[in-house]
């Protein structure tokens, strides 16, 4: 491991660099990024003193190292962007020069970003409006891993997991797989957590096929679920991993795109046809290392882990006391609560549909309650996301959640008898 508090030499930061990044429009054999340690007007001077851009930072190298203490092991070779769809685009390029083939599974469930790439793998509606042809091609949809409203109308564990199982069934009909991505803990969708046997059997059907596991943690990771990554809770490694938001507690605009160090050498001699002018800048990398250190040092991770029973109990009682309450599910500190008209049906207030056309949704309206009380909640569908900083008190949560409480009696007077 390498001594991120002891100032690095110029040798360092380049080979660190060298070694933990990708190199972008290149082939990665014979890049020596120049580390680069000041500028002014026309000059900037090298480690070495010398006035003379794949270039080696300090922050970029610090940051690297970094990582390599947090991410999964065998997740090493790195490539920075600005966002989380732009780490998704790269997860899916990657994948696609690496194996070869085409085609991303993704899942209904899911969202994964923005751009023609990534909003043509989410499977939610903020991809409608681009459909069908202002998308980026090639994407096919998986079921999602819905235990409490089954899409395929299994029950958990009777179903052994008929949705992992259907995926292999989906790979071995579509020929042409690179990749299938998913956020390990869905997020905005209702933060959907899949049972223990999910992610372990997808991990065997990607490596039975040869299709890489892109694992997206722009929500999920970071603490969150009470684990640095979400994937963790399942020992599961994926091939790429995806992440952004909480890398820098989203103070600076950072996403990071990581693979395996097999996916890196093939890039060795393979050409990497990729790349952000503002790919690795340095006023983006400095604060993320900061973010790690503040989150080592006040031990973040464990603490959403030790919030997470309290935050159950706190939900679970609104589950019992409010009829609208159809559902309660989450790890650490990532919950939501699923509203619903009727609870033997599982009918919600709204639908996807509701939300795409602007017609006033039963969350939106008790989020406007909350907002003016001052607690903040995010609205979807038919379901909040209840998604804290990992600092928050046990007295910050007993208040947010007294105003969800309050509020909800708006939904329960529209439930069905
Ligand atoms: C799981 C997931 N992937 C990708 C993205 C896209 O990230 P960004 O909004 O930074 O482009 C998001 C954003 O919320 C997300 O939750």
């Amino acid at each position: 491991m390498i001594d991120t508090s002891a100032p690095l030499t110029t040798e360092q930061v380049s080979t660190i660099t060298r070694q933990t990044n990708y190199g972008t429009w290149r082939y990665q054999k014979g890049w020596k990024p120049l580390h680069i340690a000041d500028a002014e007007d026309c000059w900037f001077t090298d480690g070495a003193g010398n006035a003379a851009p794949g270039y080696a930072t300090t922050s970029r190298a610090r940051l690297s190292a970094k990582l390599l203490e947090v991410l999964p092991k065998g997740i090493e070779k790195f490539f920075f962007a600005t966002s989380g769809t732009e780490a998704v685009e790269a997860a899916f390029k990657i994948a696609r020069m690496f194996t070869g083939k085409t085609k991303i599974i993704s899942r209904y469930r899911s969202y994964h970003g923005s751009t023609m790439g990534s909003i043509a793998a989410t499977g939610d509606p903020r991809r409608w409006a681009m459909e069908p042809a202002g998308k980026g091609a090639g994407v096919v949809f998986a079921p999602e891993t819905n235990c409490y409203d089954c899409p395929i109308k299994h029950t958990y564990p009777g179903c052994n997991i008929a949705c992992a199982d259907y995926i292999e069934h989906m790979i071995r009909n579509e020929s042409d797989v690179a990749a299938i991505i998913v956020e390990p803990v869905v997020g905005t969708n209702g933060v959907l957590v899949p049972p223990p046997e999910y992610f372990p059997r997808l991990r065997e059907i990607c490596d039975r096929h040869g299709v890489l596991l892109i694992d997206d943690e722009v929500m999920a990771g970071w603490g969150r679920t009470g684990k640095w990554f979400a994937m963790e809770h399942w020992n599961v490694k994926p091939d790429i991993l995806t992440t952004a938001k909480g890398i820098t507690s989203a103070y600076v605009p950072l996403s990071l795109c990581a693979t395996t160090t097999k996916i890196a050498n093939y890039f060795e001699d393979h050409y990497f046809s990729h790349g952000h002018t503002y790919e690795a800048h340095p006023l983006t990398l400095g604060p993320a290392v900061a973010t790690i250190e503040e989150m080592q040092r006040l031990k973040l991770v464990e603490r959403a882990a030790e919030m997470e029973p309290y935050v159950r109990q706190k939900l679970e009682a609104l589950k019992a006391k409010h009829p609208s309450v159809g559902d309660v599910r989450g790890l650490g500190l990532f919950f939501a609560v699923e509203i619903v008209k009727n609870r033997a049906t599982k009918q919600l207030f709204n639908t996807m549909r509701d939300k795409v056309e602007g017609k006033p949704l039963v969350v939106d309206q008790i989020a406007a309650k909350m907002m003016a009380q001052g607690v903040s909640i995010q609205a979807w569908v038919s379901h909040f996301v209840i998604a804290p900083p990992l600092i928050v008190t046990k007295e910050e949560l007993d208040l947010g959640i007294a105003a969800l409480d309050e509020h909800l009696a708006i939904a329960d007077a529209l439930v069905e008898a």
